[in-house]
């Protein structure tokens, strides 16, 4: 990334003077440094422009290249292959709830879902109530999501329109995984049946197969830039299945708009693309999914060597511990409010665990670096030491 020099000291100066913390946060999470540092230039006047980057309009050459380069990054870091569009929609991964039925369920047919975690709940909730065939093929909520099921715990209804899972459950801190971190895919009884993913908190953190999967879906600010964008990963037979299904769908509901228009039917949330384009550059630059990967483990294990001493008690099944979402809890909730309050004394922020949950959650997005990690297990052992 070839940073300009046009913008003034002092501008740069400000903004950069002020420590940052180790930023835990699921998401919006925190942004490779590098990321964040363009931007800053970006922001005054992207590529000898003089105009910056949230200044530009979506038709002009300067954003044809923005938008071109985020695409042709984000199919190199996982050999996208050819058959598959990359776009990048707004409404966050949650309106993904709606298109994704809108346009791959026929009237009657059903979903089958693995529910994993509170927002595999919520994606199959709203899919059950517009197409009441759909049904769990996995419900882990008595078991408090502790885990991700294996193949042989699935129980399978009539023959679904497509499978959807949740390869990363942010909220409980579990992940489909085989032992050595690296991509588990659920096993589906039909070979024809398209597989949606949710990867909002894993995409782009370990090597995966996307032709095991008709669609994958992403909001980008925890993996891959910040809120504003979703990207989504398409097979293209699935871009106009609606009207093979004969359904007549709003035009912006169909992702044959969003293709047709490569990505910009209409003025697009094009900073968040900006931003997602650097981070693919980004990954890139740091070796690619597979030092992503190696990467995230190592930095994992720091974290789980620190919960396994004892004094706290992780969520996940060891079989199904996140690299991503790290949940744990002191002995009471006095502690962990006592554990959040000092950590943040310390530079260590966004500890809180979600509502649901209660407890610590440590988010070690791929952006986090090692040094974080590191903090944070030294804080923990002094913590356990100090109040064990
Ligand atoms: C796995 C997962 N899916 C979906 C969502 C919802 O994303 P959005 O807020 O972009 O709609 C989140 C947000 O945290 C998430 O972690």
């Amino acid at each position: 990334m070839a940073a300009i020099a046009s913008a003034p000291a002092s501008f740069l100066q400000a903004m950069t003077s002020v420590k940052r913390a180790f930023n835990f946060s699921a998401g919006p999470g925190v942004l490779p440094e590098e990321v964040v540092q363009q931007c800053q230039q970006d922001l005054w006047s992207i590529d000898g422009t003089g105009i910056g980057i949230m200044e530009h309009s979506h038709r002009g050459k300067t954003f044809d290249k923005v938008l071109a380069d985020a695409e042709s990054a984000c199919r190199k870091i996982a050999n996208v292959p050819s058959n598959y569009k990359i776009l990048f929609v707004t409404g966050g991964a949650t309106t993904q709830n709606e298109m994704v039925p809108k346009n791959l369920l026929g009237a009657d047919q059903a979903a089958a879902f693995l529910t994993t975690g509170y927002w595999a709940e919520k994606t199959f909730e709203e899919c059950k109530a517009h197409f009441p065939k759909s049904y769990e093929a996995w419900d882990g909520r008595a078991t408090k999501h502790t885990f991700c099921p294996s193949d042989s715990e699935l129980t399978w209804g009539e023959k679904p329109g497509y499978v959807h899972y949740c390869s990363n459950n942010t909220i409980y801190g579990t992940q489909f995984r085989h032992a050595d971190g690296s991509f588990r895919y659920p096993s589906v009884p039909w070979n024809d049946v398209p597989v949606v993913c949710d990867m909002s908190s894993d995409i782009y953190s370990r090597p995966l197969d996307i032709s095991k999967f008709g669609l994958i879906y992403a909001g980008a600010q925890k993996n891959v830039g910040v809120a504003g964008t979703t990207l989504i990963i398409i097979r293209e037979d699935l871009l106009d299945l609606h009207k093979k299904l004969n359904k007549k769908l709003f035009t912006m509901e169909t992702y044959a708009t969003h293709a047709k228009g490569e990505s910009r039917h209409n003025t697009p949330p094009a900073f968040p693309i900006y931003v997602s384009g650097l981070v693919f550059k980004w990954i890139l630059s740091q070796g690619g999914l597979a030092a992503m990967h190696q990467r995230n483990m190592e930095k994992a294990a720091i974290i789980y060597k620190a919960i396994d001493a004892g004094f706290y008690k992780g969520h996940a099944r060891s079989d199904s511990r996140s690299a991503m979402n790290i949940l744990f809890k002191c002995p009471t909730p006095e502690l962990d409010d006592k554990f959040i309050a000092e950590a943040l004394k310390n530079g260590m922020d966004q500890l809180k665990g979600h509502r649901s949950t209660g407890g610590v959650r440590a988010s070690v997005y791929n952006a986090m670096p090692k040094a974080g990690c590191e903090a944070i297990a030294q804080f923990m052992t002094d913590f356990a030491k100090r109040n064990g």
